[in-house]
């Protein structure tokens, strides 16, 4: 480490020159909060993320408000936070949500697909076919309207009820996801049981039936401590946009096995100390994270935020 509290740049070849970040704190941090977040907060929270350099944030998302309570505030948080000058998908999961998300001027949105059957069940109350036929007019108008479309996958490396996925199921469902018009596919490790070897055996997978590294993004839970090394394995794989959650917030209410996410933090660290650029001043994104911590009442679990923050 440098003496202004960042690490020592050695790079190593094959690398990426440069990761874009897609930061899910807002989104998939908040969603797992027991208690209610004002809404002032959250929008402070994301104004501090876009002023720490994070050129993407997942804002909200526009759900049934009665499945998750936490983001029920979407309509009035997002033109809070519209005119930040940063990108700021939302997650919508049927022609509601998106109706919703246009009429408030969003220009980026995610759709979020399952792997297995049961986690569909469990999160959109829907059949992986049913989900689907549900999101493609959802695609279809949004792309006719100029607004892009992320794609995730959930459980793509296991699932809490049905163990172990099968590459070639998951495979399966991008492809669907991909031929439905998705710019985007980002990858869900949801419980985080995903390890590099896998990891690598996915995108060579993926790879071979089309679908390219430049066209995904990796979303690492860090449940078992795997989301760093199984990043580092998607670098070297070719892939450029990873997902990550200021802190390490996140969760879902639908996986109760699943634990916060990368930290954006852990992630920088990692990346700046390979010499990838990614635009993000540590050092307020460290701070926005302990602010955060502070309004919800506990540290960050982010290894980075202790270290950094750690004041003797
Ligand atoms: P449902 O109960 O089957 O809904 O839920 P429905 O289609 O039968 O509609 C029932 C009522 O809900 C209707 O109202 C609809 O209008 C209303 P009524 O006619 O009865 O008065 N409704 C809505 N209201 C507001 N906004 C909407 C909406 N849709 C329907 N968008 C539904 C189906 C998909 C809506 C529900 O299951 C849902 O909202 N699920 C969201 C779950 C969720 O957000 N999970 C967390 C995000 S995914 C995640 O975290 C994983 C990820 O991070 C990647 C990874 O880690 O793997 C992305
Ligand atoms: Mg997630």
């Amino acid at each position: 480490m440098t003496a202004s509290g960042l690490p020592m740049t050695v790079p190593s070849p094959g690398l990426p020159a440069r990761v874009r970040i897609h930061e899910v704190g807002p989104r998939d941090g908040l969603q797992n909060e027991q208690g209610t977040v004002p809404t002032e907060v959250k929008a402070e929270f994301i104004r501090r993320l876009a002023d720490a350099g994070l050129d993407t944030v997942e804002a909200t998302s526009f759900v049934h408000p009665k499945w998750v309570p936490q983001l029920a505030d979407a309509e009035a948080l997002f033109p809070q936070v519209r005119e930040l000058g940063v990108r700021l998908p939302v997650l919508v999961p049927n022609e509601r949500g998106l109706d919703r998300a246009l009429a408030l001027g969003a220009r980026e949105v995610a759709v979020f697909a399952s792997a297995t059957e049961s986690f569909a069940k469990a999160n959109l109350n829907r059949t992986v076919d049913e989900s689907l036929a549900m999101f493609e007019p959802v695609v279809t108008r949004a792309k006719a309207e100029g607004v892009s479309v992320r794609g995730y996958l959930s459980m793509c490396f296991g699932d809490p009820w049905q163990g172990p996925v099968p590459v070639e199921q998951v495979v399966g469902v991008c492809r669907r996801l991909a031929d439905m018009g998705c710019d985007e596919l980002s990858l869900g490790d949801t419980i985080g049981v995903a390890t590099p070897g896998h990891v690598k055996a996915l995108l060579a997978a993926l790879g071979a039936a089309g679908i390219p590294a430049s066209s995904l993004a990796v979303h690492f839970h860090d449940t078992y401590g795997q989301a760093l090394a199984n990043t580092y394995a998607a670098l070297e794989h070719g892939v450029t946009t990873v997902d990550a959650s200021a802190g390490g917030l996140g969760g879902c209410p639908y996986a109760r096995s699943a634990t916060g996410n990368l930290a954006t933090e852990d992630l920088v660290w990692m990346l700046h100390g390979l010499g990838i650029q990614t635009g993000v001043d540590l050092g307020r994104l460290t701070a926005t994270s302990v602010w955060l911590a502070e309004r919800l009442g506990r540290p960050s679990p982010s290894r980075t935020v202790r270290a950094l923050s750690h004041k003797e």
